[in-house]
């Protein structure tokens, strides 16, 4: 027996077309193993505005009309329109956040998320910026209305790391969190070290579809900083945000540090950490450090990410991401997807 899951989308770009392919291939599978339909009916997109239908809209449909650039505006269910009117009128069950990080405030997304919390709807994001800033409300608005908030690709792509805490170290409290979350420094440090300048670093990320056009916020640690604060939110149950994180650019790391580093056994890596304080209050920073040899984040190279969980019972546990993608980021949005299906069953 199968039940349909109705869901709307908010943002239809990298992260929301792999999401939609993986769905098509998943179909199959989806029902038989989970009982679980999916039926999309809205999405939006900033420049394009909405395609709304309660009764169902093809996925491969969109997906087609995407790849042949062809307009929302051009289709039957149309509308002229932003995310909080597609909320309104989808009446899905299931509300997917893929849009992108605004400068501040986890804002429009987070207010999206409250709108759809409060229809009845389960939320699912992508987007790091609610949970880096309104983690504590959004988690209890979800909780008061009996909904699930779920962010498993937000932070490493689909590396299930919020699931891990969750559900595999149950029982242990997260006492400190030390990680290389951000791909495109670290793969522009690999390059430092086989002798690059920073440009040329910069622009062999760019080539290989690693860096955004513009990797500023990479670099001058906003990203990391925005990464780190969602770990310690929801994992040490803080309540920072980027603007309390300390950060401190890479820019100015030179070839002569990285080879100072070796010289004393170590390596240079972009370090995103949450720890407490003597008072007990969670501080998070984003800075070059230098790793000794034997950390296992000394040797998680190019564009991987990883991360190491300090642990009250289960010890010290590394997760590494080795070269994540696109479809894995899809996977965790998947990930999340089974948790609800899961869930309503
Ligand atoms: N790409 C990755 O590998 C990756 C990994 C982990 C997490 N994420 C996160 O996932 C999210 C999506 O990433 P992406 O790579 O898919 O970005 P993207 O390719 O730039 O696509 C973003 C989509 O969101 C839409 N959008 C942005 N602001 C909107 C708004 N206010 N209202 C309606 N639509 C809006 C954009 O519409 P327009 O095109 O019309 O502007 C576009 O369809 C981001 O928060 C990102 O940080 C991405």
């Amino acid at each position: 027996m199968t039940g349909k899951i109705k869901f709307c989308m908010a943002g239809f770009g990298n992260v929301g077309k792999a999401f939609a392919r993986l769905l098509l291939e998943k179909k199959a599978e989806l029902a038989a193993e989970y009982g679980c339909e999916p039926l999309l009916t809205g999405v939006c997109t900033r420049s394009g505005g909405a395609l709304i239908n309660p009764g169902g809209l093809s996925v491969e449909k969109v997906l087609e009309m995407n790849e042949k650039k062809n307009r929302f505006a051009d289709c039957k269910n149309f509308a002229d329109c932003g995310v909080p009117e597609m909320i309104a009128a989808s009446g899905a069950d299931l509300f997917l956040e893929l849009t992108t990080l605004s400068s501040g405030g986890g804002e429009p997304a987070a207010g999206y998320i409250r709108q759809a919390l409060n229809s009845g709807m389960h939320v699912i994001t992508s987007n790091k910026g609610p949970e880096a800033w309104c983690f504590g409300e959004l988690n209890a608005l979800a909780e008061k209305n009996g909904r699930m908030f779920l962010y498993e690709s937000s932070v490493m792509g689909g590396a299930p790391l919020f699931s891990l805490v969750r559900h595999t170290l149950r029982g242990n409290r997260v006492l400190a969190v030390k990680g290389i979350l951000n791909a495109t420094t670290n793969f522009m440090l690999g390059e430092l070290e086989k002798g690059g300048s920073h440009e040329d670093a910069v622009r062999e990320a760019q080539r290989m579809g690693i860096a955004e056009a513009d990797p500023s916020a990479d670099i001058n640690g906003l990203d990391g900083a925005a990464k780190i604060c969602v770990l310690a939110n929801v994992l040490m149950n803080a309540s920072v945000n980027p603007g309390m994180t300390y950060t401190k650019s890479l820019a100015g790391v030179s070839a002569a540090d990285l080879e100072a580093a070796h010289e004393c056994g170590c390596r240079i890596k972009f370090i995103c950490r949450a720890e407490r304080d003597e008072s007990g209050a969670v501080r998070t920073s984003v800075k070059p450090e230098k790793v000794s040899m034997d950390d296992p984040l000394a040797n998680v190279g190019g564009a991987s990410t990883a991360v190491t969980l300090y642990t009250d019972i289960a010890g010290e546990l590394s997760v590494v991401h080795t070269d994540p993608g696109i479809m894995q980021t899809a996977y965790g949005v998947y990930n999340d997807l089974l948790t609800v299906a899961e869930a309503v069953r």
